[in-house]
Order: C-alpha cells, then structure tokens, then sequence
C-alpha cells in the first residue's frame, strides 16, 4: 500500500495528466483534490489522445476515480466529458466514478463573472484567467453562498441559487455592464444536472478511508502548478486554490499521515499560460523552437504558452513547499538539438544574489535570472527507455537538476506517449 500525491512543480501543464495515467496502473484509486476544468490533463495511448479536464486521469487503467470535496465543479462540462470518455470507449459510470458531495458546482454567474471582470480588467491586471468560473466559485465557497452536491438533495438549493444568482446579475449589470445571467433556464438546466450527476455523489472520504483500510493505494491528483498556488504562487496571477501537495488532504478528505509519497513533475523547461510574472522566459528564436516542438498549446484553451528555460529557484521552491519525495522530469526530448541548454540557477536582485522566490513581484520583475550553460544533444531520444542510453549530455543535465535541487529524479519521460517513460525509481516501491 502507498499512497502518493503527483503535483506541478511549474506553472502548470507540466505533463501530470501523462505521469498519472502511467502511475495509475500501480493504484486502485485516483483523485482530484482541487481546481476545476481550468485544468487539462493529456494522456496518449497507443497514438491515441484524451484531455481530461475533470475525471481524474487514471480513468484510462479502469481505476476508480474520484472527484474530492476540494474541487469546482462545473456539471455541464463533467456530463460533457463523460459522454466524450464514453465514445472513445472508456466506460465511466457512478461504479467507477464518484463526485464528493461537498464539492462545489460551478454555475452559470460565476463564468458569467469570470469573464466580466477579465473585460473589465486593464492590460496591466488582467489575469488570463481561463474564464471558466473557477475563481467566483471558490470565492462563492469562502463566503459561504456556494452550492454543493449534497445541497441538490433538498429544495432548499433553488432559492439559495436564486438568491446567489439575484445578486451576481446586480453586479453583472450595474457595475460590469455585461447581460445577466437567466435564472429560470439556469434552475431548469441545474434540475437536469442534478438527475444525471446525482448517482455519482458520494462521500469520498469514507470511500478512501476504506480503501485504506483494505490496503488499497492512492494516487492525488494536483491541478496546476506550484507557481500557481493562492498562497505560495505569484499572487494575483495564480488560480484560486491551494495547488501544492498539502491540500491533497484538505481537498481529499483524508489525514496527512496516510501520504508516503510526493512526486514534482517537472518539465525540463519552463512554460506559462496567461500572465504574470516569468523570469526565464524566451523572446527569441530558441522559445520559438520550444514552443513548436513541444506543440505548447494550452489544453484547455488552445493558447500559445510562453515558453523559457528550467528555473530552479522555482523549482526549489516546489520542493520545499510540497515536500517532494522525488522528481519527475518530463518533456526532456524536446530540447534534443539545443546546441547549449541554460539553467537558472539563481537570481541576482540590485546586485545581490537571490536564492528564493520573492513574494513581492516588483522585487521579481527586478531580478535577473543567473545562469550556468550545459551542452547540447542533438539525438532523438523518444525511442530510449533506459536511463544509461541517454546521450550523455542529457546525463549530465538531469544530473544537474537532482543535485540544485537536493531531489531525486524517479522518472523520466520522453514523448507523449504513455510508454515513452523511463522510470530510474518506481514511486510506488520506495526507496
Ligand atoms: P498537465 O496539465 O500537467 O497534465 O499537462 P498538459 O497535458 O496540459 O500538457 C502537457 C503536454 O505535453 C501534453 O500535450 C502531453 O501530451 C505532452 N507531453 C507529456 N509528456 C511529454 C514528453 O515527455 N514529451 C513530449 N514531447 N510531450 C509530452
Ligand atoms: P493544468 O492542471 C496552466 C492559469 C490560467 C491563468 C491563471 C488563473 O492543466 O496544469 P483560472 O482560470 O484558474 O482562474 O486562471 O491560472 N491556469 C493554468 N495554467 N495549466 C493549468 O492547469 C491552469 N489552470 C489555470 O492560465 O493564468
Ligand atoms: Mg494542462
């Protein structure tokens, strides 16, 4: 038995959905603890791809997945995605998929208001947030007007939706200028979510107790990225929950005690979708070359994402913040044929050199990256699947990030293939 959390160590998209899916095979459950369908999650197997914004991404093993209390849940979009698993052949029904009945649904005025206030925003303060509703819901969730699932089994919900909606459309309105959101159709759909997703509904707690109990193992997982966090990201371009491995518990329902591992998922160069602050970013023509060998294309959004090289001192912070037990390094194969590849080892901030990522943003956008350049290889290497035929180079670079990261690197992955993977230390049979 073990129980593992898999988080973003970046700014999100840093191949989770792929780590695991692989991972998965080796446990009986997987579950989301936190986000929304802000998150896209690509699995590839046999050529074939999925995105999973919301069903849990070890769907494709036949595990049972689980949606836990921490989430947002949009349930237009979740009945979408299992009509779409469905007709690709994956069977997902309430055996094998459950949805807490303390998650979160998102509805209609929080979309509404997502982008009403993206509208609003100058250039300066938009977020590029991915207009899905997800920081209204939790803002809805903190204040204490949200709906959950378990509130759909009782009358009750219609009024406090009624109400809920009443004053979004005030706003929605009087301040942002923007339509108002249609009460009546918006009742009339949530009576036909709620019919369809009400045999998904459980207590996910009890279930993962249980299978604790039995033996079983777990694998969480985390949406977005480090970087992303609301706490410990690059606060206001961060998303609207708790990202790093602390809230796989809170967002779960389960204890800390029963976590034996944490794995980073790192990708072997940086990238960022929307805005805020990246200080390793590329402009030139080798961010060019990132971005189109990696087709760095949001999941969710389909938007260019920006593309720069490793930041360790990002990277370090993911593993004090969550704790990592080790590292997963993906996307290595992209930068085969980079003549010389630079890490960032550091920063340097009005002559003084930094070693940890600064909350205040005006002091960031004051840092320069200081880097160390190592070579190149121009090999394809999507085809290997053991450590020691990497081309030396690529050695001597994943040997650079274990040891300015004091981390150990347990997987490496190298296409998006769920076979294209080289596991130096399996998670699940530390150490
Ligand atoms: P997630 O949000 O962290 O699950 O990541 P995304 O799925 O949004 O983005 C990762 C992208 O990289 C997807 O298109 C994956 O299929 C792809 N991918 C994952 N690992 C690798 C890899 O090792 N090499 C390459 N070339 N692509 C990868
Ligand atoms: P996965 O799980 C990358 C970013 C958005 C925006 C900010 C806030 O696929 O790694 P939000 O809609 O959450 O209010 O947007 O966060 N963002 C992501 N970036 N990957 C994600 O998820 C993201 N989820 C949100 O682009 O900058
Ligand atoms: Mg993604």
């Amino acid at each position: 038995m073990s129980n593992i959390v898999i988080v973003g160590t970046q700014w999100g998209d840093e191949g989770k959905g792929k780590i695991v899916d692989l991972l998965a095979k080796e446990s009986d459950c997987v579950v989301r603890f936190q986000g929304g369908n802000n998150a896209g999650h690509t699995m590839v197997v046999d050529g074939e791809q999925f995105i999973s914004h919301l069903v849990p991404s070890g769907i494709l093993q036949g595990k049972t997945c689980l949606i836990g209390n921490g989430v947002v849940v949009d349930p237009e979009v979740l009945i979408e995605e299992i009509e779409y698993l469905s007709k690709k052949g994956v069977s997902v029904g309430p055996d094998n998929l459950k949805i807490s009945e303390k998650a979160h649904l998102i509805m209609p005025y929080h979309k509404a208001l997502d982008h009403a206030r993206e509208a609003a925003a100058s250039s300066k303060t938009k977020i590029g947030t991915t207009g899905r509703g997800i920081g209204p819901c939790y803002e809805d969730k903190a204040s204490r007007r949200g709906i959950r699932f378990v509130d759909l089994t009782d009358d009750e919900y219609i009024q406090k939706a009624r109400t809920a909606a009443e004053e979004k459309n005030f706003f929605l309105t009087n301040y942002y200028s923007a339509r108002q959101v249609d009460i009546d159709s918006m009742l009339d759909d949530l009576e036909g979510f709620k019919k369809r997703l009400s045999p998904y509904v459980a207590d996910v707690s009890v279930f993962l107790d249980n299978a604790i109990r039995k033996g079983e193992s777990i694998l969480f997982e985390g949406a977005q990225g480090t970087h992303l966090d609301i706490d410990h990201g690059t606060y206001p371009f961060v998303t609207s929950s708790s990202t790093i491995s602390g809230n796989a518990c809170c967002g779960a329902g389960i204890g800390p005690g029963k976590i034996n591992g944490i794995i980073g998922i790192v990708k072997a160069y940086t990238t960022r979708v929307g805005k805020g602050p990246f200080p390793t970013e590329l402009f030139d023509t080798t961010g060019d070359f990132i971005q189109k060998k990696g087709a760095e294309f949001g999941a969710t959004t389909g938007r260019k994402r920006r593309c720069g090289w490793l930041d360790t001192v990002v990277v370090r912070n993911a593993v004090r913040l969550n704790g990592l037990t080790g590292l997963t390094i993906t996307k290595l194969d992209v930068l085969g044929g980079i003549d010389e590849i630079k890490i960032c080892t550091g920063y340097t901030c009005d002559g003084k050199r930094i070693e940890h990522f600064p909350a205040n943003l005006n002091v960031l956008d004051n840092c320069e990256p200081v880097f160390e350049t190592t070579p190149g290889w121009t090999e394809d290497i999507s085809s290997v699947r053991s450590y020691n035929l990497l081309p030396e180079a690529a050695k001597n670079y994943l040997s650079r990030i274990e040891t300015l990261t004091e981390t150990r690197i347990d997987i490496v992955s190298v296409g998006p293939g769920r076979e294209q993977t080289i596991v130096v230390h399996n998670p699940f049979l530390r150490p």
